[in-house]
């Protein structure tokens, strides 16, 4: 039995948690494998809107095990609000939420020392959610991390009050003015270590590892995209983890051989929020209207999306980046009414043709190619079947499926897990 892998293909926001919470009734365990709370993955379904942001996005199934990976970061302030939410919707977590010991802890600092760090970049300022993701990956890599595991041991508090000494050391070198009560910050950290500590603590890659042994089917669900990758995303416009496929092995302790299907989530068009390049970026009309009729706000922050053409030059490199067998494809719907839609096949870079992603796609570098496509009128948000859809959208996807060699296996036309085409 293997792991399947579910990530996004784009700079997130493509959608993940809708197509886990679709997906979940085939699985017995969803695990999340890296990032954190600057995540915000949004489920609707029998009318109402749930974003969650740590949580794994099976959690509002009857049956299935929700595993925090090793990879994950977790904010106990921003965990125990999303349990509280979950408390508010009757859901009942304590038994099917399990959290890796080895996860590692966002503290009050770690939030200030971002807010430092992108306020001192000034213009070239990452763009980030201020979340702590940056300054929490940083000591983890620096070996100076507090642990899940490490809130079961009696010294963890002194541990604890070391590295928030040493992140006020660095606060003072930032030399910059934010305004922060520490005491009342860890008031409310406190509290949610208590929430978090009311949950089983468990060494998930002994577990995910037994699981596979009894044949349990089981779903890595990633966060953020393939183009915020720390190694392979639009650097230094990235978070702070490995958001491609490795991610969910070293994120989950799973080993590559244990790893079957991968899921590449992707919009039908292109949206990055935050700062860093984006080739198909569009500032008029056409831009507007994806924005408008997509609701391209981050779930996190709030900020609006920036919108632009698919990207096919990109979508391939994740594709190959993850090893990506089957696609799944977003937001089709919000394309309806488009005379004309684009697809950027190539790029001219330094004034040479080129279909691979370039080390750098500064907007100076690249100017995008498109391939152009005649758009449908027909409003998709109420089809049910692959048989419904409009012929220039099954172009669209054939296109798609043919550039890329990979076959788009479900077709989202709305937000509502019953907006779902299954092909
Ligand atoms: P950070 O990970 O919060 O530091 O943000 C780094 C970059 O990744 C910024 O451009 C963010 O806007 C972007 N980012 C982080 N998480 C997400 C996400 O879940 N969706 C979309 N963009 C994200």
């Amino acid at each position: 039995m293997a792991v399947d892998l579910l990530l996004g293909l784009q700079w997130g926001d493509e959608g993940k948690g809708k197509i886990v919470d679709v997906l979940t009734k085939k699985y017995d365990i969803i695990a999340r494998f890296q990032g954190g709370p600057n995540a915000g993955h949004t489920l609707i379904f029998n009318g109402n809107k749930h974003v969650l942001h740590t949580i794994p996005s099976g959690i509002f199934h009857k049956t299935a095990l929700n595993i925090v990976g090793n990879g994950v970061v977790i904010d106990p302030v921003i965990f125990k609000k999303e349990l509280e939410n979950l408390d508010k919707n009757n859901i009942d977590y304590e038994k099917k939420l399990l959290i890796s010991r080895k996860a590692h802890l966002i503290l009050p600092t770690h939030r200030l020392l971002d807010a430092a760090s992108e306020t001192s970049k000034g213009k070239a300022k990452i763009g980030s959610t201020l979340k702590g993701i940056g300054p929490t990956y940083m000591d983890k890599t620096g070996r100076n991390g507090i642990r899940v595991g490490d809130l079961e041991l009696d010294d963890w508090k002194e541990k604890y009050q070391a590295l928030t000494q040493k992140h006020l050391k660095i606060l003072d070198y930032f030399n910059i003015q934010i305004s922060y009560d520490l005491k009342e910050l860890e008031v409310e950290f406190y509290k949610g270590i208590e929430k978090l500590k009311s949950l089983q603590f468990i060494d998930s890659e002994d577990y995910l590892n037994t699981a596979i042994k009894e044949n349990k089917t089981i779903l890595a669900e990633g966060a953020q995209g393939s183009l915020l990758d720390i190694d392979f995303g639009t650097y230094p416009f990235v978070t702070s983890s490995n958001t491609t496929a490795a991610g969910a092995c070293t994120g989950l302790g799973v080993a590559p051989n244990k790893i079957g299907n991968v899921y590449g989530i992707f919009k039908a068009y292109t949206t990055r929020v935050g700062s860093g390049p984006f080739p198909t970026e569009l500032f008029d009309k056409n831009g507007e209207t994806m924005a408008r009729v997509g609701h391209e706000f981050g779930a996190t922050t709030g900020r609006p999306r920036r919108c632009g053409w698919l990207d096919l030059v990109a979508l391939k490199y994740a594709v190959q980046v993850n090893g990506v067998t089957q696609l799944m494809m977003m937001k089709g719907d919000v394309l309806s009414g488009f005379d004309t839609l684009k697809v950027c096949t190539s790029y001219k870079y330094k004034g040479k043709e080129v279909t691979h992603l370039p080390y750098n796609i500064e907007p100076e570098n690249i100017t995008p190619i498109y391939s152009e496509f005649k758009g449908w009128e027909a409003d998709l948000t109420e089809m049910t079947t692959e048989e419904e859809l409009p012929k220039n959208l099954l172009d669209y996807i054939d296109f798609i499926e043919k550039e890329t060699g990979v076959p788009i296996t479900i077709v989202s036309v709305g937000p509502d897990r019953k907006q779902t085409i299954i092909r």
